[in-house]
């Protein structure tokens, strides 16, 4: 069995092979993403929204990214474990961010990092962490920490200059040794154009299929989601809520438990 690294990451671009990266909150799943050889797991701040019922990502905090990271991290043998930095974590100081990003990786068994937003606001903190020996992975194009300057969920990247920029951001995230650059919400051409430009991965989420691998929301792609990025390849959502559905009338009829279900 081959663990996946950062390093990995680079050797598969190289081969031309796809990346698979899935969102995972807690270890029964992570299990089934080893089991379905996923290359790597993110734990991603959207845990805050798809399984807190936060509104947005903005209140998740380290001691939760903290729990969730160990969780995921028992039920991974071969996918390579990626966290999240929270709101707050990286954007107060460079000192600070090397403190939250050494207790992701020290005390949840975290194999690399990723923060959301440009070298030019962030370009410190990347360095700093390379140094300090965890692997970055850089989050442009929609970033949701940033909802509120940004507006809203919104389509990154479109028009010339906008897609530049983006272009230019993703090429200085790679100078400044990020492994991989997730591309969030940004036009097909465009992603497709960065990931040609690019030695490291691109890993897109509602990017098109240019990039050079692919990252879900676990709930989204399990019956969830509702953008159009999203595919539900099985709906997991109503087969539970059915499940529950049946467990309280059958409790309520009499039906459940029978007599298989009862100790002698
Ligand atoms: O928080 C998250 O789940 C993410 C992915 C959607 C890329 O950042």
């Amino acid at each position: 069995m081959k663990v996946i690294t950062a390093a990995s990451f680079r050797e598969l671009k190289a081969a031309k092979k796809k990346i698979t990266v899935l969102t995972a909150y807690d270890y029964p799943t992570a299990v089934l993403m080893d089991e379905a050889d996923v290359d790597a797991v993110l734990v991603g701040d959207s845990l805050g929204m798809v399984v807190g019922g936060m509104e947005n990502t903005l209140g998740v905090t380290m001691d939760m990214m903290l729990y969730h990271v160990q969780m995921v991290r028992r039920g991974l043998k071969r996918a390579m474990l990626i966290a999240d930095m929270p709101y707050r974590s990286y954007q107060i100081s460079v000192e600070e961010a090397v403190r939250n990003a050494s207790r992701l990786v020290a005390e949840g068994g975290a194999q690399a990092v990723k923060l959301e937003g440009p070298c030019s606001y962030f370009g410190d903190v990347v360095h700093a962490l390379n140094r300090a020996s965890i692997p970055v992975m850089g989050h442009i194009g929609l970033t949701p920490q940033s909802v509120h300057q940004l507006g809203g969920y919104k389509v990154q990247g479109r028009g010339v200059e906008k897609a530049r920029r983006l272009r230019t951001e993703a090429l200085e995230l790679q100078s400044m040794g990020c492994f991989a650059v997730v591309l969030e919400c940004v036009p097909a051409e465009v992603a497709a154009e960065i990931s040609l430009s690019l030695s490291i991965p691109t890993i897109g989420i509602g990017a098109g299929p240019g990039c050079d691998g692919q990252v879900l929301v676990c709930h989204d792609m399990l019956g969830w989601g509702k953008a159009r990025f999203t595919k539900t390849y099985a709906d997991v959502r109503t087969a539970a809520r059915d499940a529950i559905a049946t467990y309280v009338k059958e409790v309520k009829d009499g039906t459940f438990p029978a007599a298989e279900h009862c100790y002698e």
